[in-house]
């Protein structure tokens, strides 16, 4: 769920100092699928009412912008207004304070209290802003992850795989019949409960409460894969001796040449520095950085980072 609150708007209050906010920017350019525009403007802007008023100030900003470029803001108008009821209902999420805010209270279990209420809120929201809260668009953004994998030949049915952070089990409950193990761990109780029950009678899925401190309920070299989407981002947040244990146990569970994947790490919005920081962790922990950083999906921006153990 990655926060753009800090791009600051003035767009709805002075429409004379208009800029447009960096993200719309990258949707124009075509660096952005419509809902995640959409989700990423929500998230600017705070409320959808704030977002209505920006993106008719943005149309109405006279000749820079171009005919191509309002073609694209009336496409945003009309999803927003044709999504106007789910993504009221995701104002309460826009609006929560994150954890840090206030610093002192320990990381790991704020998160936990985060997504614990977040999923309580919304299920398909709670794991990926940009589905809208629209369970469909939720699923066509797993599907383009199990096309990645499936090209990448990381699943087969002998395959043991576990997802830190699984959420609500989407993946789970997709990569079940490809693989002979499917793993879920999660800080969050809620979440738990939500993929339980999504992933009821799939008899190899195992779903559970972690500490989200190390993968310790797994023995050594016990699995074929291990992978994040989009909960590296927490435990970056969460400090960085998290981000070198994981790194760690993620060896140490792996088989000789098992993969981990992470997708997306952090959300400073600097990918290089991500880089940098993932080929430091890789070299450390004994892993080669097969891929580095691409940007392979359509519906989401969701950064790869493919490393395989040594
Ligand atoms: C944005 S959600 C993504 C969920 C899931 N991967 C998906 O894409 O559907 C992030 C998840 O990471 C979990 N999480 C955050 N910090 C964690 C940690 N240290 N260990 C395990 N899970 C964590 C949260 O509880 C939440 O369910």
């Amino acid at each position: 769920m990655p926060d753009s609150r800090s791009e600051a708007s003035s767009a709805a209050a002075r429409p004379d100092q208009f800029t447009l906010p960096d993200s719309l920017i990258a949707y124009l350019a075509g660096e952005r699928s419509p809902p995640l525009a959409l989700m990423q403007l929500l998230l600017h802007c705070g409320s959808v009412t704030a977002c209505e008023q920006l993106l008719e100030a943005a149309g109405a900003h006279g000749s820079s912008v171009q005919v191509v470029q309002r073609q694209g803001l009336e496409e945003l108008r009309h999803l927003l207004a044709s999504r106007r009821e789910q993504c009221l209902s995701l104002e309460p999420l826009l609006q929560a304070e994150l954890p840090g805010d206030d610093g002192g209270q320990d990381s790991v279990s704020a998160w936990a209290q985060f997504f614990d209420a977040a999923v309580a809120q919304a299920a398909p929201a709670s794991v990926a802003l940009y589905s809208l809260g629209d369970p469909e668009l939720l699923d066509a953004a797993t599907g383009e992850v199990l096309d990645y994998f499936t090209e990448q030949g990381l699943l087969g049915p002998r395959r043991r795989i576990l997802q830190i952070g699984c959420g609500i089990g989407r993946f789970e409950a997709v990569l079940a019949p490809l693989v002979a193990e499917a793993h879920g761990i999660d800080i969050s109780p809620g979440m738990i409960n939500a993929a339980r029950q999504r992933c009821a009678g799939l008899a190899n899925v195992h779903l559970a409460c972690c500490s989200g401190r190390d993968l310790a309920p797994f023995a050594d070299f016990s699995l074929d894969m291990v992978y994040a989407v989009d909960s590296f981002p927490y435990l970056h947040e969460s400090g960085g001796a998290l981000l070198e244990t994981h790194f760690a146990e993620s060896a140490r569970v792996l088989t000789r040449g098992g993969d981990l994947l992470i997708l997306n790490f952090s959300y400073r919005n600097d990918p290089e520095q991500d880089s940098r920081e993932i080929n430091r962790l890789a070299t450390r922990h004994g892993f080669k950085v097969l891929v580095d950083g691409v940007q392979p999906f359509r519906l989401w921006d969701g950064r790869v980072w493919h490393l395989r153990l040594a």
